[in-house]
């Protein structure tokens, strides 16, 4: 393959037309219920995006709760975590609100991807964050903890626009149809936002810039 062919499996067409970057997109869901109403979410967002986005998952279940002491020999779940986020060109964060913060388990992974000290998966790595809930706050507040541990890390967030997703029953089907017109309207812009984000901020400096 020649460096053009290579150039032109790199590039697409957006549905507005814009010509767009190929990124892949590491997604965290920060539930780990196997009926998570944010997995659904995820699986929606993966459905509305744009071609120039590939998404492979990023797990956080097996992850054993940090502990500093293990910083000079990091066990392999927490390596894996940290090449699973190198591997990728942005992270999408969908998460449930647990008592008006992010998820212990989330907040955990975070934390590993952070250490050992200097190696800190998440700097200049560009984030997005969405949730979904029962309620009407819809995680405002999660994200809002979330928000600020991004910020601490040197993560380039999209900080618009936001989506704070109220999940009624039926409203996004187990395999991530969504059956409310509106909604699905939202997330599409939601997701198609975040390529064009991702494009901003790696095409102006790439990471290792
Ligand atoms: C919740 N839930 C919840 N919802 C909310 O909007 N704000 C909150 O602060 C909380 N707090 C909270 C704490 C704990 C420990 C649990 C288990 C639940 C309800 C939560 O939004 C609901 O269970 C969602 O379905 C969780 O998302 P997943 O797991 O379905 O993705």
């Amino acid at each position: 393959m020649t460096a053009s062919d290579q150039h032109a499996r790199k590039v697409s067409t957006t549905p507005g037309g814009l010509t767009a970057r190929r990124f892949t997109v590491g997604y965290v869901v920060g539930s780990l219920s196997a009926e998570s109403i944010n997995r659904a979410l995820a699986r929606a967002l993966m459905r509305l995006a744009p071609e120039s986005l590939t998404f492979v998952e990023i797990p956080i279940r097996d992850l054993p709760l940090y502990n500093r002491d293990l910083d000079a020999d990091y066990p392999p779940a927490g390596r894996a975590l940290k090449d699973a986020i190198a591997s990728v060109d942005a992270v999408l964060f969908v998460t449930p609100e647990y008592n008006r913060g992010l998820p212990g388990g989330l907040k955990n992974a975070i934390d590993w991807g952070s250490r050992p000290y200097g190696t800190n998966s998440f700097a200049r790595k560009p984030s997005a964050v969405i949730g979904a809930s029962p309620g009407k706050i819809g995680t405002a507040l999660a994200q809002q903890s979330l928000r600020s541990v991004l910020g601490y890390l040197d993560s380039p967030q999209m900080t618009a626009p936001e989506a704070y997703i109220q999940v009624t029953p039926g409203l996004i089907t187990d395999n991530g149809e969504v059956t409310e017109e509106r909604t699905e309207t939202f997330l599409r812009d939601f997701i198609e936002a975040f390529a064009v984000f991702i494009t901003r901020v790696l095409t102006v400096l790439p990471r290792g810039g």
